[in-house]
């Protein structure tokens, strides 16, 4: 596109042109080039406020490095950046604000195809919703993640290692000091948290549905080869848009598929549920809870990293990373599906460079475990569904019958948790409500709320919590989160009581309430929604308007595709 098309409106198209071009030759291009080289966008998440993109700059150098080499300009620009634990209430708030910004800068500038660096959990699965809509040629990098922790021999992952040894320090059996110390070397540099987290997750999924340059998604953030993809990068995305390769002719049913099935090889995010269900709504793309599950009954997780196992992404990449463990699953992907590499999906594996089996990324033969860890749970509490990621649960909880112990709200969470009077025993199944899509609202990450301070004293480390709320990639817990319909628009998690008996199965799928359905019936007639204060302006006011729930993707509901060719 020369960069004088699609001018500014200014009522007169020539001038709008000459004023483009005017403007233009601040970048040095002389105007033949301005004019006749393709246009290649680079959205840059990087900012001083989101610690998982601070080596960004090295990574756009090496991705315009790859641009200007294959033929095209490259023009670098900014969206918003999430850093999730550097904004509140929480990252899922803004996800859908990132999506828009991403989608907007895409479309309105004179761009011929882009190349999107995300990493932190929300910043690609926004990008793909954006190139789902905008459907300009593109690549997705990751900045890839952290190099391993370490503290006294021990390996450390964010943000695992944050969850498990803050509830010791909780627990009275971690120190001040000690907690201080492990606070130095839990996130020891740049890049995404270096776990199976959702931010490694979202990067193996973008990889396994060919948004993503084969091999790329585990390459730590600090490593040689990340620069070296980024490059690589740069040079792909000149040849897609010569090729007039577009997103959407790459994610089909089949490319989420495949993302479905690597994101339960690696053990993924329950996270990850959400985000390709928005993206699936952008594409016009038939795609169910009810995928999920039955490919999770076939998919068995190879990858043994934490959460779910014990290995971290550095160890991943040394083991050969998406290509390794895709290369084992070969049956239960779609090998035909376009990759950004220009081959299709089983092309790729057929080439990747031979490894020997490892601990770190399993064969058919030996999994992790035979079954994809996440379960989809249905009931009388979740109409819609809810998620447990139960190969991150305790066995000895996945069956289980407790008397609900509700808390209404995050503030009710905190206000009354470490209360001694708090008639909470092992069994208690803890109900925490109102903390959904349009509840909280944003869906935060805290359906793994800690437990009771006297119940830990006393050795207890799981029990049962059920929400309508997300739970970090990075965490575990017997945790049964996403339940939809959410308590705050009606849904059955609001009329639960304390005292009732609560079932969960995972062998059943399924999540009950034990209370008669006449007596449910009645408690629906009377139920009102709890009253908070609901922002009166702004982006917020829209979120809580046109937000989906968590079966759809909580995406907005104008964003979703009218047809899948909108
Ligand atoms: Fe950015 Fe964990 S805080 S990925």
């Amino acid at each position: 596109m020369p960069i004088t098309d699609r001018p500014t409106d200014y009522g007169d198209p020539e001038f709008g042109k000459f004023l483009r071009l005017t403007f233009a030759r601040l970048h040095g291009w002389p105007t033949a080039d301005l004019t006749s080289r393709p246009l290649i966008g680079i959205c840059n998440t990087a900012s001083e406020v989101n610690r998982c993109h601070a080596h960004f700059d090295t990574l756009v150098e090496a991705i315009k490095a790859g641009v200007i080499d294959a033929g095209g300009i490259p023009l670098t620009f900014p969206t918003i950046s999430i850093g999730e634990v550097f904004v509140h209430p929480t990252s899922m708030l803004l996800r859908n604000l990132a999506a828009m910004d991403t989608e907007m800068m895409i479309k309105a500038q004179p761009l011929d195809g882009v190349v999107l660096l995300g990493a932190c959990d929300k910043t690609i699965p926004a990008q793909l919703m954006a190139l789902a809509s905008a459907n300009v040629p593109a690549v997705v990098v990751s900045g890839g993640p952290m190099a391993n922790g370490s503290y006294q021999g021990r390996t450390l992952g964010a943000c695992s290692d944050c969850r498990s040894y803050w509830q010791e320090f909780r627990a009275g059996t971690v120190t001040s000091t000690e907690i201080e110390a492990i606070s130095q070397e839990l996130a020891p540099g740049a890049g995404h948290c270096m776990v199976m987290g959702t931010a490694s997750t979202m990067a193996v999924v973008t990889e396994a549905m060919g948004m993503m340059l084969s091999g790329g998604a585990a390459i730590p953030a600090i490593h040689q080869g990340r620069r070296q993809h980024a490059l690589a990068s740069g040079r792909a995305i000149v040849r897609l848009v010569g090729d007039g390769v577009r997103p959407r002719s790459i994610l089909t049913r089949s490319a989420l598929q495949n993302g479905i099935v690597a994101l339960l090889a690696a053990g993924g995010s329950t996270n990850a549920i959400i985000h390709l269900l928005a993206l699936a709504g952008r594409l016009g793309v038939p795609l169910t809870l009810d995928d999920f599950d039955r490919l999770s009954q076939r998919v068995p997780i190879l990858a043994d990293l934490r959460p779910v196992g014990r290995y971290q992404m550095e160890d991943f990449y040394r083991a050969g990373g998406v290509p390794a463990m895709l290369g084992e699953l070969r049956d239960l992907l779609d090998l035909s599906s376009p990759t950004v590499d220009g081959k299709p999906l089983g092309d790729l594996l057929a080439d990747r460079p031979a490894m020997k089996p490892t601990d770190v990324v399993r064969t058919r033969d030996n999994p992790v475990h035979p079954s994809g860890g996440l379960t989809i749970l249905r009931g009388n509490l979740a109409p819609r569904g809810a998620v447990i990621k139960d190969k991150a649960a305790s066995r000895a909880l996945l069956d289980h019958v407790g008397p609900a112990l509700v808390f209404d709200s995050l503030d009710d969470l905190e206000e009354r948790l470490e209360d001694p009077a708090l008639a909470v025993t092992p069994d208690s199944v803890l109900v925490l409500r109102n903390v959904g899509p349009v509840g909280a609202p944003g869906m935060p990450e805290a359906g793994s709320f800690p437990l009771p301070r006297k119940l830990l004293r006393q050795g207890v480390r799981d029990m049962v919590r059920i929400s309508d709320a997300r739970m970090s990639g990075t965490a575990g817990g017997t945790v049964v989160l996403h339940v939809a319909p959410e308590a705050y628009v009606g849904g059955p998690l609001g009329w639960v009581r304390d005292g009732d008996p609560i079932e969960l199965s995972v062998k059943q799928r399924r999540l009950q309430l034990l209370v008669s359905a006449e007596e449910l019936r009645r408690r629906a007639s009377t139920w009102q929604p709890r009253v908070v204060k609901r922002p009166a302006r702004g982006y917020e006011w829209l979120y809580v308007r046109h937000v989906t729930q968590a079966d759809e993707g909580c995406d907005f509901d104008f964003l979703r595709a009218q047809d899948p060719a909108t």
